[in-house]
């Protein structure tokens, strides 16, 4: 597992949208993971920019997308389609034929998230996998608890994501209590893993991905054990890191 420490969000954003347009040029047929949340949103940003300023060229790529909220439709403002197609797909040029994103409208989950592997499978696997990372530990929707073979199922979220995912609509009864999500073991079957997290929030969950034992409470501690996997983080998110690692 590689560490890598930059200043702050911009520069971490800058490094991560390096890292996949140069595998968009290597490979461009490749299969991205993506992920919602804040952290990627600057990284968003840059592709877009490398998109439309240097010709960066989505067209053969083909994305899955870590998670959904159970119950909302893709039009709805808070859900990852929405988010997906707003911060990225509609500013590049991805076919929509080639993304994917958990459906959380499925009439059966159980029989989408079967699906939902074996599409990933067809394409291949995925190539480059980005993940942000929760207060708790949490990578996708894999909650504290979470199997860490798990595969894309259905999952029951935790009172802190629901809290912290609150501010996004109107009352807390509103956040969805249910997510279809990419197992811990799906994730860590992709072939590279770039996951990033921003911020002093989230230095304790970094603490315990880079230095802590592996364990089930922090899913993310996995990526630990992955050949390929990069921890990119900015300085405040490091914070409370030991060891010595690269990039100050
Ligand atoms: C949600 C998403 C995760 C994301 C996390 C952190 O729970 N399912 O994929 O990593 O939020 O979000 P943020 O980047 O906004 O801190």
């Amino acid at each position: 597992m590689l560490v890598v420490i930059k200043d702050n969000f911009e520069e971490m954003s800058k490094e991560s949208a390096k890292l996949l347009a140069s595998l968009v040029r290597r490979k461009p047929d490749c299969v991205l993971g993506f992920a919602t949340g804040s952290t990627p949103l600057g990284m968003y940003k840059e592709l877009i920019r490398l998109h439309k300023e240097e010709g960066l060229d989505f067209s053969k790529v083909i994305t899955f997308n870590l998670d959904e909220y159970v119950g909302l439709p893709p039009s709805h403002e808070q859900s990852y389609h929405y988010f997906m197609w707003e911060n990225l797909f509609k500013h590049i040029n991805v076919d929509p034929r080639h993304v994917h994103i958990p459906m959380g409208m499925a009439e059966n989950i159980e029989e989408f998230c079967l699906w939902y592997e074996e599409k990933i499978d067809e394409c291949g696997g995925i190539d480059l996998q980005i993940l942000g990372i929760g207060a708790n530990g949490h990578i996708a929707f894999n909650e504290p608890g979470s199997s860490l073979g798990s595969r894309t199922r259905i999952k029951t979220l935790s009172d802190q994501t629901c809290e912290d995912n609150a501010r996004f609509f109107e009352n807390k009864d509103e956040v969805p209590k249910y997510a279809i999500t990419m197992g811990v073991g799906t994730i860590m079957q992709a072939h590279e893993l770039l996951l990033m997290a921003s911020g002093v929030a989230k230095a304790d969950a970094i603490k315990a991905t880079v230095e802590g034992p592996i364990m089930a409470k922090y899913p993310a501690t996995i990526v630990q054990l992955h050949e390929f996997a990069t921890v990119l983080v900015d300085r405040d998110a490091a914070s409370k890191l030991e060891g010595s690692y690269s990039g100050f």
